[in-house]
């Protein structure tokens, strides 16, 4: 057979790399963020530096300019009364305008420059800045979406989870109702059939009897009723065991009453059964709800619990029915119940909560060897 079962843990082994993939690029995005956060410090205080020289600088160039205009004026003087000034005054006034114009194109030049300079700092960290806003926007998408991712893939898993446990419990109810039929075939070949093909050759022994002594053929016949009698004891315990009939004949809390009548006599534990109120119960399946998580809870007890008291309360009110049974056994930890993969593993009391959760109930079971264990069903009325 083709092997279809979606493998839980190959299924997790994927989710988390996919959880780990992200989660590695949030963090790349995150030092990228980083390192342009840093880079736009560092600009910004490259540009305060440069704005203060350059601010410098044009006061520099201001004041040249000023120096530049007084030596040109002086030579324009100097000029216009050549005849006042000696060779060198004039050749001084010259020497001196020359000198304000080249220092101030020089400034000048460098004045240009910074500003250009300090333009191109002010791009740069207003890229810079784009950068890091986008970064800062991508770390935040990306930590939402991967809450998102995480929340959808724990989903996505308790859903597969959940997948599993149904198809497990599907197979085991099925292998469950194959053991039930072979055992109920063989309760009837061993039991009423075997009885019947006996009493069918002692019937045709009295036929022949009759003729040569009734009184032998008359004490036959007489064990061979007591002999059906029996037989038909047996076909109504196969019946009751394959559907408890009294449940819908004498109702539910008389039915109780006779399973644990028979449990009692078999396995020596005391049950009390406490019905708080009336509980009276139409609804069929919801009386075979009951009836069942009683009967394999008692089971278990009887199973594995070493108990030497059990108590059953049964509570109708407005809300729902209540039911509580509760063992002084020596309790089991409950924790290693989700943990059964072992497909060979009982199934009681998941088919327990399956009943009731089929029923939109509740179900709890709570265990240590303190308390033995105590489980406790709610089954809400219909709405
Ligand atoms: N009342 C109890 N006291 C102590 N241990 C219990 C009790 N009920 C259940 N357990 C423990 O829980 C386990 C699971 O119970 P469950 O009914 O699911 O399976 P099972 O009884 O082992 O098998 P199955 O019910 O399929 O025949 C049991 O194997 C047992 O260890
Ligand atoms: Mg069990």
């Amino acid at each position: 057979m083709i092997n279809k079962t979606i493998d839980i843990n190959m299924m997790d082994e994927i989710l988390n790399k996919t959880i780990a993939t992200v989660e590695d690029s949030k963090e790349e995005i995150f030092e990228i963020a980083e390192s342009m956060r840093t880079e736009c410090d560092s600009l910004q205080s490259q540009l305060e530096e440069m704005k203060k020289k350059t601010k410098d600088i044009m006061l520099e160039v201001v004041v040249l300019e000023k120096e530049e205009k007084q030596s040109r004026q002086s030579l324009l003087k100097v000029s216009k009364f050549i005849n006042k000034y000696c060779e060198e005054d004039i050749k001084e006034a010259y020497r001196k305008a020359n000198l304000a114009q080249v220092k101030l194109t020089i400034k000048q030049r460098e004045e240009c420059d910074m500003i250009k300079h300090r333009n191109d700092l002010e791009i740069r960290l207003s890229r810079a800045g784009e950068v890091l806003k986008k970064a800062d926007g991508l770390t935040s998408k990306i930590g939402v979406a991967l809450e998102y991712l995480t929340g959808n893939i724990q989903d996505m898993h308790n859903t597969l989870g959940d997948f599993q446990q149904k198809r497990i419990l599907g197979q085991r109810i099925l292998l469950a109702q194959e053991d039930e039929r072979k055992r109920v075939a063989r309760e009837i070949h061993d039991g009423p059939a075997q009885t019947l093909s006996n009493m069918l050759i002692r019937l045709e022994v009295s036929c022949k009897l009759m003729d040569i002594d009734a009184v032998k053929a008359k004490r036959e016949l007489e064990e061979l009723k007591t002999i059906a009698k029996g037989s038909m004891k047996d076909i109504r315990k196969i019946i009751y065991n394959l559907r408890p009939m009294s449940l819908d004949d004498v109702g539910l809390i008389p039915s109780i009453n006779r399973y644990i009548t028979s449990f009692q006599q078999e396995t020596k534990i005391c049950v009390e059964l406490i019905v708080l109120s009336q509980v009276e119960i139409d609804d069929s399946l919801l009386k075979l709800t009951i009836f069942r998580i009683i009967q394999e809870s008692l089971n278990n007890i009887r199973k594995h619990s070493r108990a030497t008291n059990v108590k059953i309360i049964l509570e109708k009110n407005n809300a729902g029915l209540a039911l509580n049974i509760r063992d002084d056994g020596i309790g089991f930890d409950v924790s290693l119940l989700g943990e059964q993969q072992n497909e060979d593993e009982g199934f009681g009391i998941l088919s327990m909560r399956e009943r009731a959760e089929l029923l939109n109930g509740d179900f709890t079971i709570l265990s240590n060897s303190k308390i033995g264990t105590k489980i406790r069903v709610f089954i809400p009325h219909k709405i």
